[in-house]
């Protein structure tokens, strides 16, 4: 994308925000109860045998709380994390001095596992599988494969991208998890908590207001909630009611619905450009100028989530809430407006 989305902007992980606002315990992780609750059991079950909890793989769009998990679950078992990801780790030998470095327990972060290549990748499976890991020593003829024993680890990898996956390194993980978009009642529970830890003075509906708009996103809402605090106490006396958070967002030309940018592209090219659909998902990205499984697995989700698009045989089609939304009629092509 040559100019810079909103969103995007929103969605970036503030660091020192994110290690202030971030829980580290389960009882602070609002949502995702079945996860929680499957995450909790093997904890416990893994402690109780004192052994390492399971590699786990967590996916899903960004923002819902995949790092969070990680860390989380490091504290819960009382073990080391050690976070990298997939494009910092550039040749084997990288992997290696990862593995072999760990401590009996530890937590290996793979963030952005999907962008780990695939040479790489084949390093992990015997040391995911049976905490081996084959080196080749030397080059030419005196080359030779030399097997290290690794200490027993957990691995933890996250990805926004998960159909990017091969299956090989998808089967090599017991656990897996995909994390799924936050309802307004629980976002506004995350605000309300946030904004405690802020110091920030919020009523119920402000948060709430705040927690319809961010498109389902924890972070987006921590984003929102730092930004309508500067308009509070700028332009009144930094409270935060639903009035001066609808006027904060208004301001920030934050939709009503919750929907970004991107997200109105999609829906209003689907719509003006192939007149609803049915349209196969490459056409669409082309015409969005966007990758096609990105709009699969980050954009399309909470669409479909929201009621504004349908996954069809035949490709994608928009719904009448869609049309609603663009204040179109069923049937609107007018692709002069693009
Ligand atoms: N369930 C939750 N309860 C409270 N706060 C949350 C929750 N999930 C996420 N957050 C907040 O949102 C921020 C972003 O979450 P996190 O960094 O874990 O997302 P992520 O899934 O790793 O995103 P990315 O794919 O971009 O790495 C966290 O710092 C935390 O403050
Ligand atoms: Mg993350």
């Amino acid at each position: 994308m040559p100019e810079r989305l909103v969103s995007d902007v929103l969605n970036r992980p503030d660091t020192q925000l994110e290690v202030t606002l971030r829980p580290s315990l389960f009882s602070d992780f609002t949502g995702q109860n079945n996860i929680k609750e499957r995450l909790e059991i093997a904890v416990e079950a893994a402690r109780r045998r004192r052994e390492p909890l399971d590699h786990l793989l967590l996916s899903g769009p960004p923002g819902l709380g995949k790092t969070t998990l990680a860390n989380i679950l490091a504290r819960a078992m009382g073990a080391n994390l050690r976070p990298t990801s997939g494009p910092t780790i550039e040749k084997a030998g990288d992997l290696a001095g990862l593995l072999t470095n760990l401590e009996e327990g530890d937590i290996l972060f793979i963030d952005e596992i999907h962008r780990l290549q695939k040479t790489i990748e084949e390093y992990l499976y015997p040391a995911m599988e049976d905490f081996k890991l084959d080196i080749i020593i030397d080059q030419g003829p005196n080359a030779r494969s030399v097997r290290l024993n690794l200490p027993r680890f957990t691995l933890i990898g996250a990805t926004t991208r998960s159909g990017l996956l091969s299956s090989p390194l998808l089967t090599r993980f017991p656990m897996r998890e995909r994390l799924d978009y936050y309802t307004a009642e629980q976002l506004r529970h995350i605000v309300v908590r946030s904004a405690g830890l802020l110091n920030v003075d919020i009523d119920s509906e402000g948060a709430f207001e705040i927690a319809r708009r961010c498109r389902g996103t924890p972070r987006i809402a921590n984003n929102l909630l730092r930004r309508v605090r500067d308009f509070a106490q700028v332009r009144h006396d930094g409270r935060i009611s639903k009035a001066v958070a609808d006027a904060a967002l208004a301001m920030l030309e934050i939709d009503g619905f919750g929907l970004d940018e991107m997200d109105k592209r999609i829906l209003e090219t689907l719509v003006l450009k192939f007149g609803g659909g049915p349209v196969g998902v490459n056409s669409l990205a082309v015409a969005i100028g966007e990758e096609p499984d990105t709009i699969e697995e980050v954009y399309e989700p909470y669409l479909i989530l929201e009621g504004y698009l349908h996954r069809t045989p035949q490709g994608r089609v928009a719904t009448e809430l869609t049309y609603q939304r663009l204040g179109l009629k069923p049937g609107s092509r007018q692709s002069s407006l693009l």
